[in-house]
């Protein structure tokens, strides 16, 4: 019997590529560029199981360029890129790699609050450009994370992990808000469970970690920001599209917030016009998740959940669809 085929959308690191290799006739896309609409078409016809990324769309076209398609495996947590509602009637089987990459976003958080609340970055500029003259009282000043408040929108595996650490490890007050409330979490972290509109005013730092869903686009959009303080920062690491990115630029340029720190934009690579201008902002190329451990594992989730699936077995993580 001829061997099942698994395309990959691009190079990814090899550990999970091998572990396909041990079962599959495996094609990995060879150029080091998003694969083109052409292209991936090609690769879906050429097999029963496809590991794609984050930045291909995966939708009814693509679902529909093979019938043997069996199984389509997201390399990453987020699966706002594919249709699931259309994968699951048609019996496509999605999988994405919840948990394994929890840690490193969680610790790529705290880098981005303390690198914007620490000016971080722009005290490397002033470094580097031979602006420090000497020690100086008035310097640079930034905002301490101990004893401030800490909003956290979406209680998911990050947004517990971010609170867990911010109360036990950096001594911070923490909110939350989610369409659950969770007591047990509340009373581990001294956590206090408040509607939306309130956690904005409260809070000092406020950290999104909700999936992207028509429910979630644009959840912090003008009004929201300018409910926060003068003083608050705004980090994001789950999707840009949560905030709109052209208010959030407009509030940033009148000092109505005190600085963002995000991983992820709306229009990505693109970024909001001024947004790379303005001095209150860090701003990263969506690599939370980007340690050798996590893309490591992450790898290795996605292949799992084809090896299982193609030899007719439950993927370890399947998307349910809402
Ligand atoms: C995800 O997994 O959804 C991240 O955005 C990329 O790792």
């Amino acid at each position: 019997m001829s061997k099942k085929r698994v395309f990959v959308s691009r190079k990814i690191l090899e550990s999970g590529i091998n572990l396909l290799k041990r079962h599959f006739e495996v094609r990995v896309y060879p150029k080091d560029r998003v694969i083109s609409r052409k292209e991936l078409i090609n690769g879906v016809k050429w097999c029963d199981g496809l590991l794609c990324l984050l930045t291909d769309k995966i939708d009814k076209e693509i679902l529909d360029a093979n019938p043997n398609l069996k199984v389509v495996a997201n390399y990453a947590v987020g699966f706002n890129n594919i249709d699931i509602k259309y994968a699951k009637e048609k019996g496509i089987i999605v999988t994405n790699t919840p948990g394994v990459l929890t840690d490193a976003v969680i610790e790529h958080t705290f880098g981005l609050m303390l690198a914007i609340s620490k000016r971080i970055v722009e005290s490397d500029t002033f470094t580097r450009k031979g602006k420090y003259h000497g020690w100086e009282p008035l310097l640079l000043l930034g905002t301490q994370l101990k004893g401030k408040t800490l909003g956290i929108i979406g209680l998911g595996r990050i947004g517990s992990g971010v609170a867990e650490i911010a109360h036990k490890g950096m001594g911070m007050d923490v909110l939350y808000h989610d369409i659950n409330r969770d007591k047990g979490f509340e009373k581990k972290n001294k956590a206090k469970f408040l509607p939306i509109n309130s956690l904005l005013k409260q809070s000092d730092f406020i950290t999104l970690h909700v999936p992207l869903l028509p429910s979630t686009k644009h959840l912090i959009g003008a009004k929201q920001l300018s409910m926060m303080k003068k003083t608050a920062y705004l980090v994001n690491t789950s999707r840009g599209q949560v905030i709109d990115e052209e208010a959030l630029v407009k509030v940033l340029q009148k000092g109505g917030i005190r600085g963002a720190a995000l991983d992820v934009f709306e229009n990505e690579p693109k970024l909001a016009r001024g947004l790379a201008k303005l001095k209150n902002v860090v701003l990263t190329p969506h690599i939370a998740s980007a340690t050798i451990e996590a893309r490591s594992a992450m790898s290795v989730l996605a292949a799992k959940n084809i090896v299982n699936v193609l030899k007719g077995k439950k993927p370890l993580t399947p998307v349910k669809g809402r």
